[in-house]
């Protein structure tokens, strides 16, 4: 049996998000490409002989309670196999919070497929997906990573072919977290369902992902589309700012990923993104350049009882 394991938790960038329903449940309906990339956060989890779950986290302004989505994991899990005891789990942050790059699902996806390994649960992909669904309409995503195709709220997702070496920056304002609730409230409030600012693409996205020819990452960076822009981007001027530098910049193509507060870029190599990366450099923006990873949640390492 093992009694602890190492995980790799990616980050995740939109590629693509179009809203196209009010939904009942106060959620919306979306069409979405999602993306791993290779930026991730590391999680270390223990089982422990008492009921408990405590998390650590190196990084101060993540909660350490319950209402941490890598606790709120390990309960789901606690609660549907009251006899394992309990779990320590340590997270290791590099990817920023309130960015709209998907960290806190994707360290909640690494606690469900942890805990499933450790405690030796034997809980199937579909399984991690449908318990994964219950706490956040990206987690699901998380799991298996990749580039995807994710509709409904989220998380009905079909796979794409893998997207590679799509050279990236990544920039975000350091001070600045966008609440995604409130994003999504904004554009209902605001009713811009109906003032559809471009016809819907993502037919041409899927087909531009699925070309593999050799201009498909200029094709796809022209094709970047995320309706959350048109309410973050009039009330958050440093977002329209960041972006309206990248894009005087030689990228492909520049989009705010999820609701905010990340802008990234698609350059035409690593090379390139660096030189890019270079010249917008600010005090006040953490910067990242890295690329599309075909990866959802990895073993680091793993030891036994
Ligand atoms: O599912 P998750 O908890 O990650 O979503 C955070 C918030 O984003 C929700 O409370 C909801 O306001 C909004 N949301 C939405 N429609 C979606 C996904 C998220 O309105 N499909």
């Amino acid at each position: 049996m093992l009694s602890s394991l190492s995980l790799k938790a990616p980050a995740k960038i939109n590629l693509y998000l179009e809203i196209t329903a009010n939904r009942a449940d106060g959620y919306h309906d979306l069409v979405m490409v999602l993306q791993s990339i290779d930026l991730s956060d590391r999680l270390d989890i223990h089982t422990i002989g008492s009921d408990q779950i405590f998390i650590h986290c190196n990084h101060p302004e993540v909660p350490t309670d319950e209402t941490n989505l890598a606790y709120k994991a390990a309960k789901l899990l606690q609660d549907l196999y009251p006899d394992f005891g309990g779990v320590e789990i340590t997270i290791t942050k590099n990817i920023p919070i309130g960015a709209g790059l998907a960290g806190g699902s994707s360290n909640a996806a690494a606690v469900l497929v942890g805990i499933d390994r450790l405690w030796n649960l034997g809980l199937t992909q579909g399984d991690l997906r449908e318990l994964s669904a219950q706490l956040g309409s990206d987690v699901p995503f998380c799991i298996s990573g990749g580039t995807v195709l994710a509709v409904g709220r989220g998380e009905l997702l079909s796979p794409l072919p893998t997207l590679e070496n799509l050279a990236l920056v990544i920039c975000k304002p350091r001070k600045l977290g966008i609440s995604t609730g409130w994003a999504y409230q904004t554009f209902r409030s605001q009713g811009l369902l109906a003032t559809k600012s471009q016809p819907s693409h993502s037919s041409q996205m899927l087909a531009a992902i699925s070309s593999r020819d050799e201009s498909s990452h200029r094709q796809i960076a022209r094709l970047l589309y995320n309706d959350l822009e048109r309410v973050v981007l009039p009330a958050y001027s440093e977002i329209a700012k960041i972006k309206q530098d990248l894009e005087a910049q030689e990228c492909l193509g520049v989009l705010m990923s999820g609701s905010g507060s990340t802008v990234f870029a698609i350059a035409q190599n690593l090379e390139s993104a660096q030189r890019i990366a270079a010249a917008i450099a600010r005090d006040d923006l953490d910067i990242w350049v890295t690329s599309s990873s075909s990866h959802g949640i990895q073993d680091l390492e793993s030891e036994s009882a």
